[in-house]
């Protein structure tokens, strides 16, 4: 039977990771998939996961099952964390999930129990996993416009455009914050405008949210998910924990979704908790439940908190500093959008032979559409990234 299988396309991000590992340079740079480092290079686990595994260890007295969902206080926890205050409870339902891209597949699955044939729109670009996902899935994906390449911005009244012309009952995927290769966020007013177009043009919206805290807070993060829930009411949320907990080989992640009634929601809870039957039964417990834990504890929930801000502060100050030496190398201010972008990426404009004589000649590894990992960056690197981005991008 095997005959009849085709070799699989690469994932570009991951196929990078590999070629990067195959790499015997020293001096390589890896901007490659979205890990955070440290100022060591490395991606360590938070202090708060420390101690909150410690006390697991200690006090857990049964690996038995949870339930299809996973444990209910960590999807509670992550309901709170993501939602505030903005839903009663007994309207938010809630799996747990093999992470971020299983939360976007559960997420995806609810969408075509719910509506067979419905097509999703995702913004052009996105993460490459997306568009794959659906595929796989056999549901119809369009892009609608979302980034400015000439500007390095968003591309706002393309947005809009395209949104306006979703036909009513299609779903329309958002990143919630730290856009995914870009990092050409919304501000507040442009995430006002197009939520009131999403709320016109009576679509559904799936927010893949996997970067939470990695832009400008939690909050402030979370701004453009809880407004789409006020405004539109049914949202499917796809949650990761694995940025912003360090938490990213464990597989913690949750798919949230607001129905519109109490009645409503026990029901989508019930199709959730199937879908993960169908896929793993259970989700995995042991992220999950270190999360639940630091959320639950106010100390521990202050030290994660605290190290969440300096990740954030440092990928900001990185950011700076790499548009300074870009700035320094070039005479011009044509790499200022690096220092304005949030989250782990941006995007270089770049042809694949430049990006390719990078990685050749430089030994820099950045993912093909010129997306770079600014989260993988060393302060040591700086000087020498920006002079072969001069040189090599001039
Ligand atoms: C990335 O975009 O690099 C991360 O989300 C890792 C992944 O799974 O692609």
């Amino acid at each position: 039977m095997f005959e009849h299988l085709r070799p699989q396309p690469e994932d570009p991000i991951l196929a990078l990771m590999d070629r990067y590992r195959a790499d015997p340079r020293t001096d390589k740079i890896d901007l490659g998939v979205g890990v955070y480092r440290n100022s060591q290079g490395v991606t360590p686990v938070m202090q708060a996961v420390k101690t909150a595994e410690r006390q697991l260890v200690d006090g857990q007295d049964s690996k038995g099952y949870t339930g299809l969902a996973g444990d209910p206080a960590f999807i509670d926890a992550m309901a709170e964390l993501v939602l505030g205050d903005v839903v009663a409870a007994d309207r938010v339902a809630g799996a747990g999930t093999v992470g971020g891209t299983g939360a976007v597949r559960q997420g995806l699955e609810l969408i075509r129990l719910a509506r067979p044939g419905v097509t999703v729109h995702i913004p052009d670009p996105s993460w490459p996993n997306h568009r794959a996902i659906l595929q796989a899935m056999g549901m119809a994906v369009k892009t609608y416009r979302y980034f400015d390449a000439e500007a390095n911005g968003l591309d706002m009244t393309g947005l809009l455009e395209d949104l306006r012309a979703v036909p009513a009952g299609d779903v329309v995927l958002l990143h919630g914050c730290c856009h995914n290769p870009t990092g050409a966020d919304p501000s507040d007013a442009q995430w006002q405008e197009i939520v009131a177009t999403l709320k016109a043009a009576q679509v559904t919206a799936l927010i893949d949210l996997a970067y939470l805290g990695f832009g400008d807070g939690i909050a402030e993060d979370a701004f453009s998910t809880r407004l789409m829930v006020q405004e539109l009411g049914e949202v499917i949320v796809a949650v990761s924990c694995s940025k912003n907990f360090g938490l990213y080989r464990e597989r913690a992640g949750v798919v949230l979704v607001t129905a519109a009634d109490a009645d409503a929601r026990a029901v989508v809870q019930g199709n959730l908790a199937t879908l993960n039957r169908l896929a793993y039964s259970f989700p995995a417990d042991h992220g999950a439940r270190v999360v639940e834990m630091i959320l639950n504890s106010s100390a521990l929930r202050a030290e994660w908190a605290t190290e969440l801000s300096e990740m954030r502060g440092r990928i900001n100050s990185l950011r700076g500093e790499l548009a300074a030496a870009l700035q320094a190398e070039t005479g011009s201010d044509q790499y200022a959008f690096l220092a304005v972008q949030r989250g782990m990426f941006s995007r270089l404009t770049a042809t694949p032979d430049q990006i390719r004589t990078l990685r050749d000649d430089h030994g820099i590894y950045i993912i093909g559409d010129g997306r770079m990992n600014m989260a993988g960056l060393s302060k040591e690197d700086i000087p020498r990234l920006a002079r072969a981005i001069a040189e090599v991008c001039a």
